[in-house]
């Protein structure tokens, strides 16, 4: 499929790439532009949160007749919206295929039985593809490791391999530690949404904590031995209520990127979200593209964004409801509700998946998230957020483990007790 997805690639003189607002997006859209940069392949490039009309029309108004059109980290789920696009297109994605494609070649890894959800990100499957464009562009594989990282992803079968071949080739090393951005360890506490703790947000319990460790500087200056008591005590934290997701997501393998400008994995994913939600999609592609420029001001805004993550997860602890099934809130204005929604599951209430609705103007977001066990026991979330959605008159779908949904004002409390039946049915309760 890469290997296909390539020929067709080199047969056009000009690209019009779409892809996703968030890491995996990004880092999706680095790669390739990186690689048709390489290749000589003139691009043009936009960056969405979401695949809709408004998205077709755009590319139809914007492509030109011989233009190839790639969509990244979307594209697999809306075949039919796809059919008004008439140039030769492109689909390098991992969401769940949905209906017959009108694209040329789509490169999926559920078409080849491989769990995109867990085991390959849209980043990596582009990363494939460049690859098959030019094996120098082993080179870009840390932009897939940061993906996939941003997508909470395993890194075993698919990742493992691009992993090692990134480690092989020097692009990628690795030290064992906490998962989590570099800088001054009681800021980055306070402000790293992840691993949430019952002292994230909260500067004097910080100070305390690390005081009875005797633990102050860099998060990076730590020597091997405070970095396991501080990664000790945090495990601890996590063991009296998380999951042991939540643990293996918090402690463990912490990648380098070694020919990023940003090192740390988890302040390039940082950095990414944000600039895709703050409509600075530009300075993260400038990033992905290995130009420092606009570096400290996307960090700034990462570390700002963060902390208002911090806020809004104690803002929905405050207002959790649980149902029979899941465990929810119904909200208006908040942000990166994604971001809530996994700390919910993973960190606050972990036995049953976290569905945030969130009215934005005349529109209600929704985004789901679960846990890979609750996924093992049948969880489905693109399905339940796929078929509740409709029923209200909606759209969504996504992952089993992540999903999303739009629907009409109104309709939420309708919606919640439909999410709540299906998934119900799926963990083979009510
Ligand atoms: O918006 P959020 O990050 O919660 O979306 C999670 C997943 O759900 C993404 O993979 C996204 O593509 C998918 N989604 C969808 N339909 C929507 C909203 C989100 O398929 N209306």
């Amino acid at each position: 499929m890469a290997r296909q997805a390539a020929g067709v690639i080199e047969d056009h003189e000009h690209v019009r790439v779409i892809s996703h607002n968030d890491a995996d997006g990004l880092t999706s859209a680095s790669i390739i532009c990186q690689a048709l940069l390489r290749k000589g392949i003139r691009f043009h490039t936009t960056i969405v949160p979401r695949l809709d009309s408004s998205v077709v029309d755009m590319v139809i108004s914007s492509a030109r007749e011989k233009d190839l059109v790639v969509f990244c980290d979307m594209g697999s789920g809306q075949s039919d919206i796809l059919s008004g696009i008439k140039n030769s297109i492109v689909i390098l994605d991992h969401h769940v295929p949905v209906g017959n494609s009108p694209a040329k070649v789509v490169v999926n890894p559920h078409l080849a039985g491989i769990d995109g959800a867990m085991h390959i990100s849209a980043s990596g499957t582009t990363y494939l593809v460049a690859k098959a464009l030019d094996p120098a562009n082993v080179d870009l594989a840390g932009l897939a490791i940061a993906g996939a990282v941003g997508d909470k992803q395993l890194m075993d079968t698919v990742n493992g391999t691009i992993l090692k071949e990134a480690i092989e080739a020097g692009v990628v090393s690795v030290r064992k530690g906490l998962r989590m951005g570099d800088g001054n360890i009681a800021d980055v506490l306070e402000y790293t949404p992840e691993p949430y703790l019952d002292i994230t947000g909260d500067r004097q319990k910080i100070d305390e904590f690390l005081d009875i460790l005797g633990l102050q500087g860099n998060v990076s200056e730590l020597s091997g031995e405070q970095m396991k008591k501080l990664a000790s005590a945090i495990a601890l934290k996590l063991a009296k209520k998380s999951t042991s997701e939540a643990i293996e997501a918090s402690i463990g393998d912490v990648y380098c990127l070694n020919k990023e400008p940003v090192k740390n994995v988890y302040d390039m994913v940082a950095i990414f979200n944000t600039c895709g939600r703050m409509e600075k999609a530009g300075v993260a592609l400038s990033i992905g593209m290995r130009d420092k420029t606009h570096l400290e001001e996307a960090r700034k805004m990462a570390i700002g964004y963060q902390r208002s993550i911090v806020g809004n997860i104690k803002v929905a602890i405050d207002m959790l409801r649980i149902g029979q099934n899941i465990g929810y809130l119904i909200t208006k204005d908040m942000e990166s509700t994604g971001m809530v929604a996994s700390t919910m599951v993973r960190y606050i209430n972990p036995d049953m998946p976290f569905v945030a609705v969130n009215q934005v103007d005349d529109i209600v977001k929704v985004s789901a998230r679960g846990t890979r066990a609750l996924v093992t026991k049948g969880l489905d979330l693109a399905f339940a957020l796929r078929e509740a959605s409709k029923a209200v008159g909606g759209e969504g779908g996504g992952h089993n483990v992540a999903s999303g949904a739009s629907i009409p004002p109104g309709t939420e409390e309708q919606f919640i007790n439909k999410v709540d039946e299906i998934v119900g049915q799926q963990l083979g309760k009510r």
